[in-house]
C-alpha cells in the first residue's frame, strides 16, 4: 500500500450563510422596488411568456420593460448544452453524466454549460432534469435526466444546479412531477373538438416522497431559481394547477423560495393555476394548433374580478424578479443576447421573418469545453465485459469497424426535429438524443474517424462496413483479411414526444452483432444508447468485450478511443439495470387504443410498483440481471481491505421531526447522524478509479410493507494508483436513514437494526455491518 488518504463527503457550500442571506435580502429589496413601479399590465407581462418570434428570440422570454431599464429574461433549453443556437458545444447527456458517478465532473459539466448560456446572453437554463426519473426503461426522455435511482439523481441535480448557477444563469429543475412517459404526456383535441386529458400519474404519498420527489428535494436544497411543472396530471389534477404539489409540497414542506414555471402549454387554467402556486406561464402566446395562453390579459381580468388577489400577483412577480436580481442578471455588462438565436428559432419555426434572410453572425461560446466533454464522455462509458484482457487494445494491425453508429452523420448536424419515428436517422453516430434537450453540432468526432486516427499512428489497417442491412445478412465479402479485432457500434435513439418501442438497440442490432461475432472471434461491442437495452448477444463466445458508452457528446469518437486504447481506464458504472430479457422489467408504458379512451380522463398510469423500480424491483423479486445497477469493470482490480467502521456523530438519538408542516425541514433533514468508513485498494497493475457504493437495508420489522431490499445511500469515486489504498467515508444523514410516514406526514427513522452494505455494485457488496439509531 503506497498511501492512505481520506476522502471527505461533506459538501462545502459555495457561499457562506451570512453573505447568502444579505444577498437574498438585497435581491428581495430590488424586486420589491421594481414591483412597486409596475402597472397591472406590466405585472401580468412579467408572469407571462412573450411571443418567441417577436420577443427576445428565445424559446421562452419575459418581454422587456424599457421605461424601467429591464431588458427581459431569456429562457432556453436545455440540459446538455444551448439548444436552438449556433456555435455551441454538444455536452454529454445527463444519463452519461450519471454513469460517471463523479460529483466533480457533474459540477464541471454544468458550470461549462452555464458558461455557454451566459456568453450567449441567455438568463435561464431549462434544466436539469429529474423527471422522468426512469420508471419506464423505454421512457423517451430518460437520457435527459440522470438515473433511475433517486439518490444518484439527487446528487446529480444538486451538483448541476450549483454548477449552472455558479455562472450567474438561473437553473430550472424540471419536470415536476411524475412525467415518466411521453405517450399522451399532454392533452389533445380530437377532430370533433373533444378534449382528451393527459395521462395521470397516480401514486401514493410514500412513493412520491421516497422516489419521485427525492431528487427534487436535493434540487430545492441547491436553491434553483425555478421549478418547471410538467405536462401530465398527477393523481388526476394537472401538475401546474395542483395545489398539493406546488403550494403544499414545494413551498410549505420544502421551503422553496424560487418561482414555478409551466412547461410549454402545460397550463390549463388561470385562477386555479395561480392560486395553486403557478407563478409563470410559458410560452405565453396562443398559437392555433399548438396551445392556448391562460395568463396575460386573463390574469389582469382575474385580479380585477377578485378571483386572484393583488397580493398573489405581487408575490409571483417578486419571486421571479428576486431570482433575476439574486443571480446578478441586472448588471449592465450582462452579455447581450446573441442575435443568432433568433434566426435559429425562426428557421426552426419555419417562419418568414422578412429582414432575417441572412443569418447574423453567431457568437462562438465553446471555449475549450471540448476537453471536458471528451473527459466526461469517457468517464460515462461503462465496461460491462472484458474476457481475458481483450481491452485495452495493444497495437492491433488490422481493425474492423462495423455498424451504422460508427460513421458520420448523413442527415445534417441536428436531431432537433428527427423524422417522425422513434429510431431517428439511419446513418451516423449517436452522441445526443432528439427534441428540446438536443444541441446543434458544429462538429462531431465519429468513432470511425477517431479509430482511423489512432490506427495511423501505428500504420494499422482499418476496414469498415457501416450498412446494417448488409451486416445483418452476413455480407462481409469486402473484408479481407479477417480483422484482429472487430468493433461493432450500435445505437438506440430516443427523442422527446415518443417512448421507445424496443429494448434491443435499433437497426437490426442483434443480427448485426451475431453476424460479426460468428465470423470474428475477437468482437467488441460498443453501444451508444439513451438507456436500458437488452443484449441478447452478450454471451456469444466471440463477443469478448462490451462497453455501454451512452451519449457522450460531440467528442464521442475521441472519448471511446481513449477507452479502447487504454489512455483512460474505464470508471463508469451503470446508472440503471440491464435485464436478461425485457419481461424482467415489468412496468409497461400506459398506452390506450382509441377504443379504450371511453372518457376524456381515461389515460391513467398507476404507479403500483411503488418504491420498487429498477434494481429495487430485481432485488424484491430476486431476478438475476444481465448487468446490475452500479456495475462496471476497470482495467485494474479493486478490493475493500478493512471491515466497515461505524461512527455515530451524536451520543443522543435525534428528536423526531414534527409531524405535518416542518418549519426548517431541509436543515434538520440533512443533519448527519452516522459515518461509515471503508478502505479501498487498487490491487491491479494500472492506475484507475473505483466507485465504492453504500446500500442500506431498513429494519423490516419497523418499516411499512413495500420497503426495498436495499437502497443506494452513498457513493464515492476514488482515484487510486496501482497499490494505493484510501479510506472512504460515507456520511449518512437523517434523510438517508428515514422513510416517509404517511400517517405522521413526516420522515421517520425506524427502530431496530439497519444493515449497511458496501461494495462495487448493487449485487457485489462484500462488506456489511449493522447500525441502529433508535
Ligand atoms: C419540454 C420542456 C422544454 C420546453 C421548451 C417542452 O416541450 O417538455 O422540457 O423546456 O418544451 O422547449
Amino acid at each position: 500500500m503506497r498511501s492512505l488518504a481520506l476522502i471527505s463527503l461533506a459538501w462545502v457550500g459555495l457561499v457562506n450563510a451570512a453573505s447568502a442571506s444579505s444577498d437574498w435580502d438585497a435581491a428581495v429589496g430590488k424586486a420589491n422596488d421594481f414591483l412597486s413601479q409596475l402597472t397591472l399590465a406590466e405585472k401580468t407581462a412579467v408572469v407571462t411568456g412573450a411571443n418567441p418570434l417577436t420577443g427576445l428570440g428565445c424559446i421562452g422570454s419575459i418581454g422587456p420593460i424599457s421605461r424601467l431599464n429591464f431588458s427581459g429574461i431569456c429562457f432556453s433549453d436545455g440540459s446538455s448544452g444551448v439548444n436552438r443556437a449556433d456555435l455551441t458545444s454538444v455536452f454529454p447527456a445527463g444519463l452519461t453524466t450519471a454513469a460517471t458517478w463523479d460529483r466533480d465532473l457533474m459540477y464541471q459539466r454544468a458550470a461549462a454549460i452555464g458558461d455557454e448560456f451566459r456568453a450567449k446572453g441567455m438568463h435561464v437554463v431549462l434544466g436539469p432534469v429529474a423527471g422522468p426519473l426512469g420508471r419506464h426503461p423505454l421512457g423517451g426522455r430518460n437520457w435527459e435526466g440522470f438515473s433511475a435511482d433517486p439518490y444518484l439523481t439527487g446528487v446529480a441535480m444538486d451538483h448541476s444546479i450549483r454548477g449552472f448557477q455558479s455562472t450567474g444563469v438561473q437553473a430550472v429543475a424540471k419536470h415536476y412531477i411524475g412525467n415518466e412517459q411521453e405517450t399522451q404526456r399532454t392533452n389533445l383535441t380530437l377532430a370533433d373538438g373533444t378534449n382528451i386529458d393527459a395521462v395521470s400519474s397516480n401514486m401514493d404519498d410514500r412513493t412520491l416522497h421516497e422516489v419521485y420527489l427525492w431528487p427534487f428535494v436535493d434540487a430545492i436544497n441547491a436553491k434553483p431559481a425555478a421549478v418547471m411543472c410538467s405536462y401530465n396530471r398527477f393523481n388526476q389534477t394537472y401538475t401546474c394547477e395542483n395545489s398539493k404539489l406546488l403550494n403544499g409540497i414545494l413551498r410549505d414542506e420544502l421551503g422553496f423560495e424560487g418561482y414555478t414555471v409551466s412547461d410549454w402549454y402545460a397550463t390549463h387554467s388561470t385562477e386555479d393555476s395561480i392560486n395553486a402556486g403557478l407563478d409563470m406561464e410559458m410560452p405565453g402566446t396562443t398559437v392555433p394548433g399548438q396551445g392556448v395562453s391562460w395568463f396575460g390579459d386573463r390574469v389582469a381580468a382575474a385580479v380585477e374580478n377578485g378571483t386572484v388577489s393583488t397580493d398573489r400577483l405581487d408575490e409571483m412577480v417578486r419571486r421571479i424578479m428576486t431570482q433575476y436580481y439574486l443571480l446578478g442578471q441586472d448588471i449592465t455588462d450582462y452579455p447581450t443576447l446573441d442575435p443568432s438565436s433568433l434566426s435559429v428559432i425562426a428557421s426552426q419555426y419555419q417562419q418568414e421573418l422578412g429582414s432575417l434572410v441572412t443569418n447574423p453572425p453567431a457568437r462562438d461560446v465553446r471555449g475549450d469545453h471540448a476537453t471536458l466533454i471528451r473527459q466526461v464522455g469517457a468517464a460515462g462509458a461503462v465496461l460491462l465485459k472484458n474476457v481475458n484482457g481483450t481491452l485495452p487494445l495493444v497495437s492491433p494491425a488490422n481493425i474492423g469497424v462495423f455498424g451504422n453508429d460508427a460513421g458520420d452523420l448523413t442527415d445534417g448536424l441536428v436531431y432537433q426535429d428527427p423524422p417522425a419515428t422513434n429510431v431517428g436517422f439511419e446513418y451516423g453516430t449517436l452522441d445526443i438524443g432528439g427534441g428540446s434537450s438536443s444541441v446543434r453540432h458544429t462538429y462531431v468526432v465519429t468513432p470511425l474517424e477517431a479509430i482511423k486516427a489512432r490506427a495511423r499512428q501505428t500504420n494499422a489497417r482499418v476496414q469498415y462496413i457501416l450498412n446494417n442491412e448488409r451486416l445483418a445478412v452476413g455480407d462481409f465479402h469486402s473484408i479481407y483479411p479477417v480483422p484482429d479485432v472487430c468493433i461493432v457500434f450500435l445505437k438506440t435513439f430516443a427523442a422527446e414526444g415518443f417512448d421507445r418501442v424496443s429494448f434491443e438497440a435499433d437497426w437490426n442490432s442483434t443480427a448485426v452483432v451475431n453476424q460479426v461475432a460468428d465470423k470474428c472471434n475477437n468482437t467488441v461491442v460498443v453501444t451508444h444508447s439513451v438507456g436500458v437495452n437488452t443484449m441478447p448477444w452478450a454471451n456469444h463466445t466471440n463477443v469478448r468485450a462490451i462497453i455501454a458508452a451512452h451519449l457522450p457528446g460531440e467528442e464521442t469518437g475521441n472519448s471511446i478511443a481513449d477507452i479502447l486504447w487504454g489512455d483512460v481506464n474505464p470508471s463508469g458504472r451503470l446508472p440503471y439495470t440491464i435485464p436478461v430479457q425485457e419481461a424482467d422489467y415489468d412496468i409497461p408504458i400506459a398506452n390506450l387504443t382509441s377504443d379504450e379512451v371511453t372518457y376524456p380522463g381515461a389515460w391513467q398510469s398507476n404507479f403500483t410498483d411503488g418504491l420498487l423500480i429498477d434494481y429495487r424491483h430485481f432485488d424484491a423479486l430476486d431476478i438475476e440481471p444481465l448487468y446490475e445497477f452500479g456495475f462496471g469493470l476497470s482495467y485494474t482490480t479493486f478490493e475493500l481491505t478493512t471491515d466497515l467502521s461505524i461512527t455515530p456523530l451524536s451520543s443522543a438519538a435525534p428528536d423526531p421531526l414534527p409531524a405535518g408542516n416542518q418549519s426548517n425541514p431541509l436543515t434538520d433533514f440533512y443533519a448527519p447522524l452516522v459515518n461509515v468508513t471503508a478502505q479501498v485498494a487498487n490491487t491491479g497493475d494500472r492506475d484507475g478509479a473505483s466507485v465504492v457504493q453504500l446500500y442500506l437495508s431498513m429494519p423490516s420489522e419497523s418499516t411499512p410493507a413495500g420497503t426495498p431490499v436495499r437502497v443506494l445511500r452513498g457513493f464515492e469515486k476514488a482515484q487510486l494508483a496501482t497499490g494505493e489504498a484510501k479510506s472512504v467515508v460515507f456520511q449518512l444523514s437523517r434523510r438517508d436513514l428515514s422513510y416517509w410516514s404517511t400517517v405522521d406526514q413526516a420522515w421517520r427513522i425506524p427502530a431496530g437494526q439497519f444493515q449497511v452494505q458496501v461494495g462495487f455494485s448493487s449485487r457485489d457488496l462484500p462488506k456489511s455491518a449493522q447500525l441502529s439509531i433508535l
